[in-house]
């Protein structure tokens, strides 16, 4: 596998191999040199044209914990800001050979491009309403951890659905893993034909107990150009995550950033059922593994210490 554009791009065996392989790599975590030697003397370029915290840190030490050079670039404050291409751009920055291109974009496409014009891997951080790929391979792996296997298990995926390349991704690798996906929103917030990618739609939270996980998605006000609901006020109402909504047993997920009091009350965010913390450290780990196997291999034997 040379680019992670798509969770297209990995059958179940391959995220199974990545998910193994972050384990180990969590252990490393846990030491006090955090750092392998698996990349040394290798560049990472982290090319950034939209905002993020969680992806751009995590991706940024999870190449520095592989030992690699990193260079971070973003869009404000680079010459991307005066206008050059990302064709350009990448050009420029070819100039230092790298191994790896991490980009997130706000076009949907804009990782497959760029594959198409560097040598270098590619991973798709982020491409508009499309795909992220990493942030599925990160919520498999902290729903892995607690549930030990996703087979069976019923996740729903509530909120907009429309925006989110997250949702995209997700129900991809939750469908691949064995679990059961729906999707829950307003229905101008669900897209048209979403069921052909496998999973079921419903506009109301009637059923939200027969969910195992209950996966809640940010309202993706930049990504907006019309009005999708009424107010957000009302789409609280209707749709908002609260402790008062969740059934015992039933786990909490996010990909952050919240919108507390939109999406999520507050009293769930910090609720014992929300998994939003093991997230983001899982990120670390699994960026670690997807560079990893895109850049050192699949056959290669377990990590190296
Ligand atoms: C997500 C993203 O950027 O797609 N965030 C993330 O990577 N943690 C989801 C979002 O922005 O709502």
């Amino acid at each position: 596998m040379n680019h992670l554009i798509s969770i297209e791009d990995l059958d179940r065996a391959a995220i199974e191999r990545i998910l193994d392989r972050a384990e180990s790599f969590a252990e490393i975590a846990g030491r006090e040199i955090k750092k392998v030697p698996a990349l040394r003397g290798r560049t990472v370029v982290n090319l950034f044209y939209e905002s993020s915290t969680r992806t751009s840190s995590s991706f940024e030490l999870a190449a520095k914990r592989l030992s690699a050079d990193v260079v971070s670039v973003r869009s404000t404050g680079s010459s991307v800001e005066k206008g050059e291409s990302l064709r350009d751009t990448v050009q420029t920055l070819s100039a230092y050979e790298p191994a790896a291109i991490v980009i997130r974009s706000p076009h949907a496409g804009a990782a497959r491009l760029l594959a198409g014009w560097t040598d270098a891997s590619v991973v798709n951080a982020g491409d508009g309403k499309h795909e992220h790929p990493t942030q599925a391979l990160l919520d498999v792996f902290t729903l892995r951890r607690r549930l030990g296997r996703l087979d069976g298990a019923s996740i729903w995926i509530v909120g907009d659905v429309l925006h989110s390349r997250v949702a995209r991704s997700n129900i991809l690798a939750f469908q691949r893993m064995g679990a059961k996906v729906t999707v829950c929103g307003p229905p101008t917030l669900l897209p048209r034909g979403i069921e052909a990618l496998g999973c079921a739609a419903t506009p109301t939270l009637e059923r939200l107990g027969e969910a195992d996980v209950v996966y809640v998605l940010r309202m993706q006000r930049e990504r907006m150009q019309e009005a999708f609901i009424p107010s957000l006020r009302e789409y609280a109402e209707r749709y908002q995550i609260g402790v008062g909504r969740l059934r015992t047993g039933q786990l909490l997920m996010h990909p952050g950033p919240v919108n507390r009091g939109v999406e999520l009350s507050a009293d769930a965010i910090d609720s014992p059922v929300s998994l939003i913390g093991e997230q983001v450290r899982a990120g670390v780990a699994v960026r670690m593994a997807v560079l990893y196997e895109l850049l050192v291999g699949a056959a290669a034997p377990a990590v190296a210490a």
